[in-house]
């Protein structure tokens, strides 16, 4: 049945709506959100088409810090990265889907999310991103933390789980395996979080939906 009424109540929709609530309840309840194999599947076969055929020069080693703080620190993560800045129509595909998701965050939960930025993220047999939190307290620049994977067929004795840590104190954690298309959000300050190593090559986007930090002397620079 078609109605007006139909077409107000859909004005403003988008098809990801039903993910997006469910993320949305999940930071209200619990700061994080874990949805397993859930970003739309072509999307997620666009990237990983895009991923596998892209040239390794286009990949670099991954820094810690921002800007002008940036170092590199083998000891705490050795995977190498690919910043996704729209060049390509997957990247593009990509920014489209999490601006939808940042807009609907916005007006759900008045976060005030000002822009993003995500790169690719390779991870060699063995390599890891030791315990770390994307964000600092009072820096209120990075406020939301996306992760999303492009591994098929991962199974369980693959290793390379994402580790949520609920509290500081929190030994154990919440494990998240880097399976095809499954989604984590949380709080970029509140949840440290670590990648254990795996046995095979392991895939993922990384990015962070933050607050407009300028200045009238400086502009909020990305990345
Ligand atoms: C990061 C990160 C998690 C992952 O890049 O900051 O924590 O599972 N990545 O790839
Ligand atoms: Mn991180």
């Amino acid at each position: 049945m078609h109605s007006l009424a139909n077409d107000i109540s859909s004005y403003g929709q988008s098809p990801f709506d039903t993910l997006f609530e469910s993320i949305a309840q999940d930071l209200i309840d619990k700061g994080y959100s874990i949805q397993s194999k859930a970003l739309p599947i072509d999307l997620s076969e666009i990237l990983h088409y895009h991923l596998i055929n892209m040239p390794e020069y286009k990949f670099s080693e991954a820094a810690i810090g921002r800007q002008h703080n940036q170092q590199h620190n083998d000891d705490i993560r050795n995977d190498e990265i690919a910043w996704i800045n729209g060049e390509s129509p997957a990247g593009v595909r990509w920014l489209q889907w999490t601006q939808a998701l940042q807009v609907y965050l916005n007006r759900r939960l008045f976060l005030g999310l000002f822009s993003f930025e995500s790169h690719f993220a390779h991870y060699a047999p063995g390599h890891f991103y030791k315990r770390h939190v994307d964000a600092f307290k009072g820096d209120a620049n990075r406020v939301l933390s996306l992760v999303t994977y492009l591994n098929p067929q991962w199974s369980a004795s693959d290793g390379g789980e994402l580790i949520i840590y609920q509290n500081p104190g929190d030994r154990a954690g919440l494990k998240v395996a880097p399976e095809f298309g499954t989604l984590t959000v949380f709080l970029s300050e509140e949840f440290e979080h670590e990648v254990k190593p795996a046995k095979r090559d392991r895939y993922s986007i990384a990015g962070w939906f933050r607050l407009n930090s300028s200045t009238p002397d400086k502009v909020d620079p990305p990345q």
